[in-house]
């Protein structure tokens, strides 16, 4: 088991850097964006929730009132609209001058049921699947992305959220298939993927049910959210985030990829072959083929 243990007081390394941070109008990140204007860092906030996150607003700018310069802003954001992703980033590079990390965060979790047939009532047709957790937790990460909020649902079987499991597993991949060619450009990329965490995408009978089991509070999550933002160094990693602690899983299933694929000499010969196309595929980028 490999930990990350996070003190808090390198948060400070955060002042100056410019963070954009979506779903930040609650829970996990909230508490990132707490934590990160709270050290110095320039905010950007991008959340549908337009009054929560005026909330927030109003209660970062009245702590630091008449102390800093502004360095928080809000723009409503559908994360899932490309224009309006848009919007954030160009209000923020305007703002800020830069964007150091972008904290894709946003989610949801509710309301699926892609076996729930639905008649067209005029055409008497069936109509297509309601793909909404997929164009959210998945599709508008894809916009750009550094560091994500996973799932547990992406490691974990988790029904009835199979389309939310659907999206979260297909974070991770995201963050495995860009992580060896983003890093040539000084871009690393990261997911976190926190176990039961309180806060209101949990509904109450869910905590009930957790009874004795390891918890999350939201700024554990917002520290592994900003771990990679403070070393820089970290890349590719996976965080599971299980009762307020930090443990990373990428390291380890290479590390065990003998155990589980049941031999040493099938895993060094996959490992050359990652090694083989990851390498001619970034050489033939390169010159342009
Ligand atoms: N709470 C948990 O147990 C848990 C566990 C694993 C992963 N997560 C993930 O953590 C992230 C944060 O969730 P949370 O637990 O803080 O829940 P939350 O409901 O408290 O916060 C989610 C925020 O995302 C915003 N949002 C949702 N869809 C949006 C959209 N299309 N555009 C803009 N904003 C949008 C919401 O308005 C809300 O402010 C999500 O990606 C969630 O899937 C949560």
């Amino acid at each position: 088991m490999t930990t990350y243990p996070f003190n808090v007081e390198q948060l400070t390394r955060l002042k100056g850097k410019t963070l954009l941070i979506t779903g930040a109008g609650s829970g996990i990140g909230r508490e990132t964006a707490r934590a990160a204007y709270k050290s110095g860092a320039n905010v950007a906030l991008a959340d549908w929730n337009e009054k929560d996150t005026q909330a927030l607003l109003s209660e970062l700018k009245s702590a630091q009132a008449g102390v800093t310069a502004d360095r928080i802003i809000f723009r409503k954001t559908n994360v899932a609209n490309f224009e309006d992703v848009l919007e954030i980033f160009q209000l923020t590079w305007k703002t800020f001058g830069t964007i150091d990390a972008v904290i894709s965060n946003a989610g949801v979790s509710s309301g699926e049921d892609l076996f729930d047939d639905e008649i067209d009532p005029e055409s008497g047709k069936l109509m297509a699947p309601k793909l909404r957790s997929i164009d959210i937790n998945l599709t508008a990460h894809l916009l750009r992305r550094e560091i994500i909020t996973s799932s547990a649902a992406g490691i974990l079987d988790t029904p009835p959220v199979y389309l939310y499991c659907t999206a979260k597993t297909g974070l991770i991949g995201l963050m495995r298939g860009l992580r060896t060619s983003l890093i040539k450009r000084n871009i690393s990329i990261n997911v976190v993927a926190p176990w039961l965490t309180v806060t209101a995408m949990v509904p109450q009978g869910r905590l009930a049910l957790w009874e004795g089991l390891p918890l999350n509070q939201p700024a554990t999550a917002a520290h592994a959210l900003l771990l990679p933002v403070l070393q820089p160094e970290i890349n590719g990693k996976c965080f599971f985030i299980a009762g307020d602690e930090i443990v990373e899983f990428e390291d380890k299933l290479h590390e065990t990829q003998p155990l589980w694929m049941g031999s040493k000499q099938l895993s060094d010969s996959v490992d050359e072959g990652q090694r083989r196309m990851i390498g001619v595929i970034q050489e033939s980028r390169a010159i342009g083929l």
